[in-house]
């Protein structure tokens, strides 16, 4: 963990592959405290990512979003940062962390929804993915710019949270 940038890990990916999740997980594994960007923008604009959406649409929510990597990289040195599945796009994304693709099948995060007992408020947090042949679209037409800004990919499909959290570590 000494020789990562800014001592941070940056956990990006698709909507749902579970950055948060794995980054609560790593947090608890390391000791080290996680963020999770949508948090921080929601606290700033003190409104849901819902409630962002809806009253000030999605370039507001992009131009939160900058702040937020903006103030990141200011400030949080030995953080793992959990982002927003559109927050692979800030310029400075690599001057945050060390980043780490969370890869996994869109097929994979459907099936990973629809068993969720919270779906409806999963969804009520991802405007984005209301539609799913447009969520679908977003997946392709992101996938490869994942692999491009990323450090370290990690295929999490099929894979035990613990060897997932190795990999990350390792
Ligand atoms: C978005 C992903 C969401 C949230 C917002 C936009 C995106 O976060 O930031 O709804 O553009 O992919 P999750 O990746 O945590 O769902």
């Amino acid at each position: 963990m000494q020789n990562i940038k800014n001592n941070n890990i940056v956990l990006i990916g698709f909507m749902g592959c579970g950055k948060g999740t794995i980054a609560r997980k790593l947090s608890k594994a390391s000791g080290i405290f996680a963020v999770d960007t949508d948090d921080l923008i929601e606290s700033l604009a003190n409104k849901t990512i819902k409630e962002i959406f809806e009253k000030y649409g999605e370039d507001y929510f992009r131009q939160l979003e900058k702040s937020c990597a903006l103030w990141c990289e200011k400030s949080l040195t030995n953080t793992i940062i959990s982002t927003g599945g559109g927050f692979y796009k800030q310029k400075n994304l690599n001057k945050i962390g060390t980043i780490v693709y969370l890869q996994t099948s869109f097929q994979d995060i459907i099936d990973g929804f629809k068993q969720s007992k919270n779906y409806l408020k999963k969804l009520e947090k991802r405007p984005l993915f209301k539609d799913e042949k447009e969520a679908k679209k977003l997946y392709d037409s992101r996938v490869m710019s994942y692999k491009m800004v990323a450090d370290k990919i990690v295929d999490i499909r099929g894979k035990k949270t613990k060897d997932i959290l190795k990999e990350i570590l390792r």
